[in-house]
């Protein structure tokens, strides 16, 4: 069989990662999110309070990050590290996502931390999600999805997330941070969020958690079928 690229991208909070992880799973590939590396590089910069303006003391921070995934033995659940600290709740805080997106907005961010994303995928098998996987990462992924659902919905499932791990955030204010996002993430003027133009779209509006997988889980199938019809098995 031939391993393939999966470039999953979409707004925030269409349930972009459990989906991704998911059909990652149930493929036998690696799950890589993307979203997690600007939200580590965030999390740096708040701590240390540097200055996005200055793009020289954003450099210099820059060569400071380390991030990288584990998985954790105990839940099987992959985890965000920064410079070898565990970060993956702290990464999900109000306060990273109110500012991650001014962040994602820089240049020199995102040139290294797609650097970063080309490696991890360089041997294929991977499912990567986030907002220009298709578009700037991996170009040529052999499949690529864009993501939508309705504002409303896509609020009301980060509410259960952040419930379920007992944070109590207002539905307004998750509204507020979503539609914030959605505008800075497609207006940005370096590689904003853009359906590519050979993504297959699923909207998740009305679709089921396991039906959203599988139609995924269906589209590798058929196009892992089709690259090893056409250049045989590399694995
Ligand atoms: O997927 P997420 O909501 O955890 O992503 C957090 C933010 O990171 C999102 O608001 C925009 C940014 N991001 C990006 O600019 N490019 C990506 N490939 C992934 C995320």
């Amino acid at each position: 069989m031939q391993n393939i690229v999966i470039a999953i991208d979409g707004y925030s909070g269409c349930g972009k990662s459990s989906t991704a992880k998911a059909v990652a799973r149930k493929l036998g590939y690696t799950y890589i999110d993307s979203g997690a590396m600007y939200r580590a590089a965030t999390f740096h910069f708040l701590n240390q309070k540097v200055d996005l303006n200055n793009t020289e003391e954003v450099v210099k921070q820059l060569k400071k990050i380390h991030i990288s995934f584990k998985k954790n033995p105990q839940t099987g659940k992959q985890e965000t590290f920064l410079n070898g600290e565990n970060v993956e709740e702290a990464i999900r805080s109000m306060e990273v996502s109110n500012f991650v997106s001014e962040v994602s907005k820089i240049k020199a961010v995102r040139e290294d931390l797609v650097s970063h994303q080309q490696q991890l995928g360089k041997a294929k098998g991977v499912v990567m999600d986030g907002r220009d996987i298709g578009t700037v990462v991996f170009p040529k992924a052999e499949l690529k999805v864009f993501m939508t659902a309705d504002l409303e919905i896509r609020a009301k499932r980060r509410q259960k997330e952040l419930q379920d791990s007992g944070k109590e955030v207002t539905l307004e204010e998750i509204i507020r941070n979503l539609s914030e996002r959605d505008k800075i993430d497609s207006t940005r003027a370096e590689s904003p969020l853009l359906r590519a133009s050979d993504a297959v779209e699923v909207d998740t509006s009305f679709l089921g958690f396991e039906e959203q997988v599988d139609r995924i889980v269906d589209l590798a199938n058929e196009r892992i079928g089709r690259y090893t019809k056409a250049y045989g098995s590399n694995h």
